[in-house]
């Protein structure tokens, strides 16, 4: 029955991922791998002839609770530090089941097998660990200034990954020592470390996602160490997934995954911060001046960045679309894939306002349009749009970074607070180019006085 009832889980699991492809399907996609996590734990709780239940319901309350708290209180734009986070926790909770299970064995009955993946699991579990709580503060700014100052790091990370790999077979081969298994979970805690500081700030998209690969493969390991099969199938199951996401944003941000860990691309070259140049002309526009431009216009594509989820725009922005669809202007969305601060951010969050999915082109499919269009609407975006510094600038943090040809378009107009730098920090030359409208203000109350002022036109 146990075993029935953990294929069911595993079938319900790969389910719910296939379901998640499609915005149209992912919300029965998530309620079909949530009913699978919930009889897998039910039917291990039952299995295991567990003799007391104080501590485990105790940790599920808190645990629950928690995560209740951190899920409403945590802002879509913070998103990425909560999966962090996540991450961490998924890894370092089956590196201490792993290392558990291993002592309750006791080291001279334990056989090769399992003290092999219970070094994985505690390797990779740990540095999962303290990797995501780097990648953590990097997202928070709080260690912005230090990125990408490790002396070569290329050096350093195959150095203390030796180490843990030596200490590893060092416990493999003198199981009784009370020092080398723990050796590998100091050294790999600080394998994380390193692993993760030269990891530049625009990289770290993917590296949150190679994170939730590790924390797949050590759930997997520890599956291993317990015989557990379903932990085995999911945690498998979120280290590929997890991959395959990896290798679809290096291709889209044009990298290799060995660039975003070593080359400390994406950090913010040093003495960039506040270099002292002279501050340079924008054309600025009123809502009512560019509500007339907009109003001869034939076509529309419209760029969502971040600060559009910033200042939850979506609604209002949808409201103008239609305004000016009824007005026989052809609009369009253009989508980044790494726009916003998480994947398809800016699809969830265009989804909120119910805008039809046929009008939200990927940059491969519209990239090409913006030279025929006459107005391109930069809501809230920066980076994406950054073209002059992804491809001429080789030290920009963005270089080689397909970027949406923005600067193509006849005529651009830029919704910002100020000119202020993006997530990566730089400057973008589009804001300066003579075609380009600057807009300052809130997304949100700049679309509501776009809408008022085409409305009364
Ligand atoms: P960004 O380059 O971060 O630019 C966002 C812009 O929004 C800022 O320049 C900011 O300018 C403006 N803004 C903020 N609040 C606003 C408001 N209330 N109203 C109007 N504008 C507002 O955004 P992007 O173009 O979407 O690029 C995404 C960046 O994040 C990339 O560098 C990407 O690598 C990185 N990143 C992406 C992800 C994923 S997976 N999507 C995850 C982490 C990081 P003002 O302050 O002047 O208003």
């Amino acid at each position: 029955m146990t075993q029935i009832a953990y294929l069911i889980a595993a079938t319900l699991f790969i389910i719910g991922l296939k379901r998640l492809g499609s915005p149209k399907t992912a919300r029965s996609g998530n309620l079909a791998a949530m009913s699978g996590m919930l009889i897998a734990i039910v039917v291990t709780l039952l299995d295991k002839q567990i003799l007391d239940f104080t501590f485990i319901i105790a940790g599920m309350i808190v645990g629950a609770a928690l995560g209740l708290v951190a899920a409403k209180k945590i802002q879509m734009t913070a998103m990425p530090q909560m999966v962090a986070l996540f991450n961490g926790l998924g890894g370092i909770a089956s590196a201490l089941v792993a290392f558990a299970g291993y002592r309750q064995a006791g080291p001279t009955r334990i056989d090769v097998a399992i003290a092999i993946t219970t070094i994985i699991s505690l390797l990779v579990g740990t540095a999962t660990f303290t990797g995501s709580l780097i990648a953590f503060a990097k997202l928070q700014g709080r260690l912005r200034k230090a990125a990408g100052r490790l002396p070569m790091p290329k050096v350093l990370n195959a150095v203390v990954l030796a180490a843990v790999l030596t200490c590893g077979a060092l416990a493999l081969l003198d199981p009784g020592s009370a020092v080398w298994m723990p050796m590998v979970l100091v050294l790999a805690a600080l394998y994380g470390v390193i692993m993760v500081l030269p990891v530049g700030g625009a990289n770290m998209p993917v590296i949150i996602s190679l994170l939730n690969s590790y924390s797949g493969v050590a759930a997997a390991a520890t599956g291993f160490v317990l015989s557990n099969p379903v932990l085995i199938i999911s945690g498998a199951l979120v280290g590929a997934s997890g991959l395959i996401l990896t290798r679809i944003m290096c291709q889209a941000m044009n990298r290799s995954l060995g660039n975003v860990l070593f080359a400390g691309v994406g950090a913010l070259p040093a003495g960039s911060e506040g270099s002292g140049e002279e501050p340079r002309q924008v054309t600025r526009y009123s809502a009512e001046e560019a509500a007339m431009v907009m109003d001869t216009a034939k076509s529309v594509i419209i760029i969502p960045g971040y600060g559009l989820a910033v200042a939850q725009a979506q609604h209002a922005l949808q409201e103008l679309a239609d305004l000016l669809a009824n007005r026989g202007i052809e609009v369009r969305y253009a989508i980044h894939p790494v726009a916003g601060r998480m994947p398809g951010h800016m699809n969830v969050l265009l989804a909120e306002a119910n805008v039809s999915y046929d009008l939200l082109l990927e940059m491969d499919a519209i990239n090409d349009d913006f030279k025929n269009t006459d107005v391109a609407l930069v809501v809230g975006a920066n980076d994406v749009t950054n073209h002059e510094a992804a491809c001429c600038k080789p030290d920009s943090p963005l270089f080689g970074m397909p970027t949406l040809k923005v600067n193509e378009a006849r005529s651009a107009m830029v919704i910002k607070r100020s000119l202020s730098p993006g997530f990566a920090g730089i400057d973008n030359d589009l804001f300066y180019a003579q075609s380009t409208m600057m807009l300052f203000g809130d997304a949100k109350q700049m679309v509501t006085d776009l809408i008022r002022e085409i409305k009364s036109l």
